[in-house]
């Protein structure tokens, strides 16, 4: 999301005729993109900060921007609390940044953090940063209006907003002329995609449908995943689009229905386990990955014990897990105390990162042997005679460079793996 946002500022920047610096000692400005989800992302970003001043005390006319989530939840609080930041921009007011950073340039202090019900930046074609010019993301929707207890991001980045499809149909198009293969739609709830008035409504998997035919290709993903609304349309739509990749992610949170009421998941771990098993039927070689939160206010071992009931009923290809971090300002920090001590918490975090490592390990095993169309993607991080790239289920595997290049599709044969990765040899 945070990418995606960046190249949408890149490209209201670039129009107002600034350029990319060719290293931070020779900017200007430095702007930093943050997430305000957990207080460690926060506390990062406030590490890099301080880090800048000494760059700063070298260049005098570097003036420093704080954008995204941690601007919208800290607003000019925060250019109090570090004083080497000059302005603060919410995600809803990057249009706007150009006259911030007029102002700023005339020695001002400035602050934008409006949020808006319909901006969606629909028009604004984003500048591929860092790109390796075979994947990018489009972002189709913002904000979010879901309400779970722990979340801050409807605080931050607004109600639910989506984008007009036709701007996102012509994004994927330009995109593939352009010789990317891979698109990633982003929204905080994709499942919720909704465009029109009335009998006229696009949804999300008609959305999906005028994706995938721009040119079968390029391959589609998309994240994230609301189990609440993942629906069997959407299923139907990617059976019969093969460039639709075979993995979703679908945010758990915790296998405990006590704990989900808590969070205000509006699922039950029943609901759950039906929709795999909607996935198993339509989609029988899909992956699925999670999100899960250990330690949320009043978790008892007993629902700690369920949740790792339900990673090893689901048995995930790849999850993120995170402790329990209060954030100010949401239903839980108001009404719930945080009752888990951090000790409890971090071991209850390591026993389901224990469990995924073996669950990921033992399912890659059962993948020796199997061959799959890889999307090359780039050199290996550990070896230039060896290329790595993804499967439809976007698992990464390794293998000797051969003829294959980058961008294009290859039939590799998996020979062996860690938990994280596949390794493999080429067939075609
Ligand atoms: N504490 C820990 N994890 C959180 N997430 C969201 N809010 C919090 C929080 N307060 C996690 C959820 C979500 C992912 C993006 O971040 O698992 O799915
Ligand atoms: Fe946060 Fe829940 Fe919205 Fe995800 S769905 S962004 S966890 S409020």
């Amino acid at each position: 999301m945070n990418f995606a946002d960046s190249e949408v500022v890149g490209a209201i920047l670039t129009g107002a005729g600034y350029g990319l610096a060719p290293s931070v000692e020779e900017a200007d400005f430095v702007l930093v993109n943050t997430c305000a989800i957990r207080d460690n992302a926060e506390q990062r970003v406030r590490h890099r900060v301080r880090e800048l001043r000494a760059l700063q005390g070298r260049n005098k006319r570097l003036r420093i921007g704080i954008l995204g989530c941690m601007a919208e939840r800290l607003q000019s609080r925060l250019m109090a609390e570090e004083e080497n930041v000059s302005f603060v921009c919410g995600p809803d007011a990057y249009r706007r940044l150009p006259q911030l950073l007029t102002q700023v340039r005339e020695g001002q202090h400035a602050a934008e953090v409006d949020l808006s019900t319909t901006e969606t930046y629909a028009d604004i074609e984003p500048v591929r940063l860092a790109s390796n010019g075979i994947s990018a993301y489009i972002s189709i929707m913002r904000g979010c209006q879901n309400y779970c207890s722990y979340c801050v991001v409807p605080y931050t980045r607004g109600r639910e907003r989506s984008r007009d499809p036709e701007t996102i149909v012509a994004e994927a198009r330009s995109l593939f002329e352009k010789g990317y293969r891979e698109v990633t739609l982003l929204g905080q709830n994709v499942n919720s995609y909704s465009w029109g008035v009335q009998d006229n409504i696009v949804g999300f998997p008609e959305l999906m449908d005028r994706v995938a035919s721009v040119d079968p290709r390029l391959r589609v993903r998309f994240a994230t995943s609301h189990p609440k609304d993942l629906s069997d349309e959407l299923l139907a739509v990617m059976a019969r689009h093969e460039n639709i990749c075979r993995c979703i992610h679908l945010p758990v949170q915790s296998g405990s229905n006590r704990m989900l009421k808590a969070m205000n998941r509006k699922y039950t771990v029943e609901w759950y386990l039906d929709r795999v098993a909607a996935i198993r039927r339509y989609l029988p070689d899909c992956s699925i990955t999670t999100d899960v939160i250990a330690g949320f206010c009043g978790e008892t071992e007993e629902d700690h014990q369920a949740t790792l009931e339900l990673f090893r009923k689901v048995r995930y290809d790849y999850a993120y897990m995170f402790k329990y971090s209060e954030r100010e300002g949401t239903y839980a920090q108001r009404h719930m105390p945080d009752d888990i001590a951090d000790e409890e918490k971090t071991r209850r975090l390591n026993e389901i990162i224990a469990l995924q490592g073996q669950i990921a390990l033992e399912n890659n095993r059962e993948e020796v042997g199997r061959e799959y169309e890889v999307l090359v993607e780039g050199e290996s991080h550990r070896s230039k005679e060896r290329l790595f790239g993804r499967n439809s289920q976007n698992k990464v595997l390794v293998f000797d460079r051969g003829d294959a290049a980058p961008g294009t599709y290859r039939r590799v044969r998996v020979t062996d793996c860690t938990a994280a990765t596949l390794l493999g040899e080429l067939v075609g």
